[in-house]
């Protein structure tokens, strides 16, 4: 019975904001003005700093943190490793012409064609698989180095994620949404619970982030993973943290939930990879 009422909230929920029709671009306004009138102190171009931009206390040592920062070695090594050719003779850049320029900024971005996102991870080993190499595992290790390194190379530069004017592309953008707004989890919690309503708030020893500029500083190294993690090994511990089943790292729905996010944080700019505690 209980079962059956959450779900029924979970649908009631989650159909609020779809009520009106809005188009990403409208969501993007609504978003955005929300955060700069909750933390009207916060300049824009803070958001990428997830809880340090509303955090003084905690923004101190992370400042300290930063000036040797411990994924500085994870950019050395996934410099190396970008660098190295495959057994066929190709290699990364032969995938990503561009790199140097700094292309982070353009994911996930919707393919057409195959009618899926891609994410810079996705891309990452496509090149590898496509060339006759093993993928790297998702959340952490080599990819995290890889994508540290590619994060570096784009810093400065403004989010730019597009939702092209295709059936699919919304659906995927609306999916990402819904995922957003959606409660779960024994807790009944969206993220937007967590952080849109209550961005600011305490929970247990932790202030709120604004969703707002979530993705512009993955990968990142947590003193907690004593390591580094992408986007998606985040997403789990969050879906975990209400107690839901976390959805795999790279899933359509976390795809979906990263192409939402990055959409919404269009116009910042990237300063990954970063240090979280
Ligand atoms: C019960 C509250 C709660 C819920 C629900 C929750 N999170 Fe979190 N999340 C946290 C806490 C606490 C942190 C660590 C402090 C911070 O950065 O907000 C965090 C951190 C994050 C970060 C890292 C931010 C950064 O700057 O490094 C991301 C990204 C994130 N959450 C996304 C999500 C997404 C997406 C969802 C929904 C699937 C979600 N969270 C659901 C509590 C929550």
């Amino acid at each position: 019975m209980k079962k059956i009422a959450t779900a029924l909230s979970v649908v009631l929920l989650a159909a609020t904001p779809f009520a009106s029709q809005a188009t990403p671009d409208d969501d993007l306004k609504a978003f955005r003005s929300y955060f700069t009138k909750k933390f009207p102190e916060v300049p824009m171009s803070d958001f990428v700093n997830g809880v340090y931009a509303i955090d003084a206390a905690a923004r101190e040592q992370w400042e300290a943190f930063e000036e040797f920062p411990s994924y500085e070695i994870a950019i050395d090594n996934g410099k190396d490793k970008f660098g190295k050719k495959f057994a066929n003779g190709k290699g990364y850049a032969d995938c990503f012409p561009n790199y140097k320029k700094g292309i982070k900024q353009n994911y996930p971005y919707f393919d057409t064609d195959s009618g899926k996102i891609v994410t810079l991870e996705g891309a990452i080993n496509k090149c590898r698989t496509d060339n006759g190499e093993k993928p790297l595992k998702w959340k952490k290790g080599a990819i995290t180095e890889i994508g540290a390194y590619l994060a570096s190379l784009s810093r400065g530069h403004k989010i730019n994620v597009k939702v092209p004017n295709d059936a699919g592309a919304i659906a995927a953008y609306n999916r990402g949404k819904k995922h957003f707004y959606a409660k779960r989890g024994q807790l009944n919690m969206a993220c937007a619970d967590c952080h849109y309503y209550y961005s600011g708030s305490m929970i247990r020893a932790d202030i709120l982030s604004p969703a707002l500029g979530h993705p512009s500083g993955f990968p990142v190294y947590r003193n907690k993973w004593a390591g580094m993690g992408t986007i998606h090994r985040r997403y789990g511990g969050c879906n975990k943290q209400v107690r839901a089943k976390p959805f795999k790292a790279q899933s359509d729905e976390y795809k979906a939930l990263e192409y939402f996010e990055t959409y919404m944080s269009n116009g910042l700019e990237i300063n990954g990879p970063s240090q979280r505690k």
